[in-house]
């Protein structure tokens, strides 16, 4: 908690919290970014379990690379985010929740993108019971991460552990 307290007596800390658009930014970006995020991985995992079935399984993978490009922008906000009330998230589950939830999902992206989203296979990809469940996971992960997310501004026992010291 006394490390916590240091982070949010540091001048970038303060700065997020109290700049008014600091903050404001921050979370805009962060809300921006998750979109494309949760947005491209909910289509390709709805695309693996028979939506828009038109669309050749492994051209999704051609999103990837700006679903990969948002998440790095997610981190960084989500980083800024943290900083500016460290306490406020760290002492919450949800926070551990919503960051496994992520890795978890993070991973099967991954996956896919190696075994399924590549346009170096030839000929129709297979969609057996496996893939279905796991894009069924994927999807009840990315959805977690979001009411996790969204909680989190709700749910948090302690605001500021400066307020300790
Ligand atoms: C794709 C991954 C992520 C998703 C889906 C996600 C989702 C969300 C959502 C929905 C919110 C609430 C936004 C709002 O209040 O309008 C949020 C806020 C937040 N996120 Fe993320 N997030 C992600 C990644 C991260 C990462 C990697 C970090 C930390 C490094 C992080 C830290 C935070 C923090 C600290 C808040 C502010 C919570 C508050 O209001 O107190 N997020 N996130």
């Amino acid at each position: 908690m006394y490390l916590l307290a240091r982070i949010e007596e540091t001048a970038f800390s303060t700065w997020i919290r109290e700049s008014g658009w600091g903050f404001f930014t921050s979370l805009t970006l962060h809300s921006l970014a998750l979109a494309l995020v949760v947005g491209i991985n909910l289509a390709t995992n709805f695309r693996l379990l028979g939506v828009a079935k038109g669309i050749p399984i492994r051209l999704m993978g051609r999103f990837l690379p700006l679903m990969w490009f948002a998440l790095v922008v997610v981190v960084i906000s989500g980083t800024a985010l943290l900083i500016a009330y460290p306490a406020k998230a760290l002492t919450n589950i949800l926070f551990y929740l919503k960051i496994s939830a992520i890795i978890a999902a993070l991973m099967i992206t991954r996956h896919f993108s190696r075994t399924l989203f590549n346009e170096a296979v030839t000929g129709e990809v297979a969609v057996d019971y496996r893939v279905k469940t796991l894009a069924a996971i994927a999807l009840i992960l990315w959805i977690s991460s979001i009411g996790a997310g969204r909680f989190l501004a709700y749910t948090n026992s302690i605001l500021l552990a400066s307020s300790f010291y």
